[in-house]
């Protein structure tokens, strides 16, 4: 199986947990890729079976909005049935960026297989057990 983890992040909170994700899906048997917005185009994302995206909360209580929500808009209508997961770290809010953003995917037809993962600042250890098993859950 063939995936992909597809992140921004400005402080490097969203990459550690990114970085679990991957070794959850290279545990579970598959190929992972790690990929930044500016490394994807829409038509990229067919190569893969599943993909997880990570976006932390910015603006108020948006996406990234330079490179990651364009990046995102135009893949999300090409993605399909294909099997998605989202995570992001997140600040001072109550996770309202998430929220938006999983209406935005129920909205688009998106297919998440899983719970969303979210975690405040750096990520500890208990939230990158729950990265590793979101790419576990993804790669199966
Ligand atoms: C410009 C900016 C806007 C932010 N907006 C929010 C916000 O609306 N809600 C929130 O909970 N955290 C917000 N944060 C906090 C970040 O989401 C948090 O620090 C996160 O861990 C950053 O992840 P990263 O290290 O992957 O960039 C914001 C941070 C920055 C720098």
């Amino acid at each position: 199986m063939k995936t992909a983890v597809i992140y921004w992040s400005g402080t490097g909170n969203t990459e550690a947990m990114a970085r679990a994700v991957a070794e959850g899906m290279t545990a579970a048997g598959a190929e992972a890729a790690l990929l930044t917005p500016d490394r994807v185009q829409p038509g990229d994302l067919n190569a893969y079976d599943a993909i997880a995206f990570g976006c932390p909360a910015m603006g108020s209580e948006v996406l990234e909005e330079m490179e990651f929500q364009p990046m995102f808009d135009a893949c999300k209508r090409s993605l399909g049935g294909k099997r998605a997961a989202l995570f992001g770290s997140y600040g001072w809010g109550d996770g309202e960026w998430m929220r938006s953003w999983e209406k935005d995917c129920a909205d688009a037809g998106l297919n998440l297989v899983c719970e969303s993962v979210i975690c405040t600042e750096t990520p500890d250890d208990a939230a990158l057990d729950a990265c590793r098993a979101l790419g576990k859950a993804l790669a199966e």
